[in-house]
């Protein structure tokens, strides 16, 4: 009777944790598709590069995946999907200006990571999204922007960020220039180890460029 009374509560809870477990999982996916249609509204406002967002975004977990710290910054891939969304504050006659910027139009585009970081800090669960947003644009050797914060000032989500989407920068057509081989742009990032990149980021990412995942257009 007791034997059979345990085994009856424990298919009742499986089949509750199954159930749990399931809502969890479209939840996830919900909040990711939420977060995907933002990036995209902003990524249209800003000039549209194809699936830039969403290469940025499989190829950060991966090296996140291989920096072995992906269990810890479960948001991580919501921040490399959301890293410009703070164009929104920039006007289109700057993001979309064929020459270059003046001084003080720099100085406007300069806020989005700031503007991007104040729409995020207050979302539960978005705090490694919102300091990737806020440090895209910071530099190893501290010559990047907003604060010129250095090495391990910058959190090693928006370190890992900062290679990705350089990779993929380079290795994309853009209007102005044909895209590199994936050879010339492993190169590239290892020449700016240092400087613009984190090297043991550089040292962890070139090994995975051959099975980075095929994002489909
Ligand atoms: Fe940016």
């Amino acid at each position: 009777m007791f034997a059979r009374d345990i085994g009856v509560l424990y298919r009742d809870q499986k089949e509750r944790a199954e159930q749990l477990e399931e809502a969890l999982a479209s939840l996830k996916t919900t909040y990711l598709e939420t977060i995907r249609s933002l990036a995209f509204v902003v990524e249209a406002k800003d000039a549209y590069t194809g699936q830039h967002l969403e290469r940025c975004r499989a190829y950060g977990v991966v090296l996140m995946e291989a920096l072995g710290v992906a269990a810890d910054h479960p948001d991580a891939e919501y921040g490399f999907l959301l890293h410009d969304a703070g164009k929104v504050g920039v006007p289109e006659r700057i993001l979309s200006k064929p020459g270059p910027l003046t001084a003080a139009e720099w100085r406007v585009m300069r806020t989005h990571p700031v503007i991007g970081y104040q729409m995020l800090e207050n979302i539960p669960f978005m705090t490694t999204a919102a300091e990737i947003v806020r440090c895209h644009h910071e530099m190893f050797d501290g010559s990047g922007y907003p604060e010129g914060l250095r090495a391990d000032e910058i959190p090693l989500p928006a370190r890992a960020f900062s290679v990705v989407d350089a990779f993929d920068a380079m290795t994309t057509d853009r209007p102005y220039r044909r895209a590199m081989p994936a050879e010339q742009a492993a190169a590239e990032l290892a020449r700016m180890a240092g400087s613009q990149f984190d090297p043991a980021v550089v040292e962890v990412f070139l090994p995975l460029i051959e099975r980075l995942p095929v994002v489909s257009p």
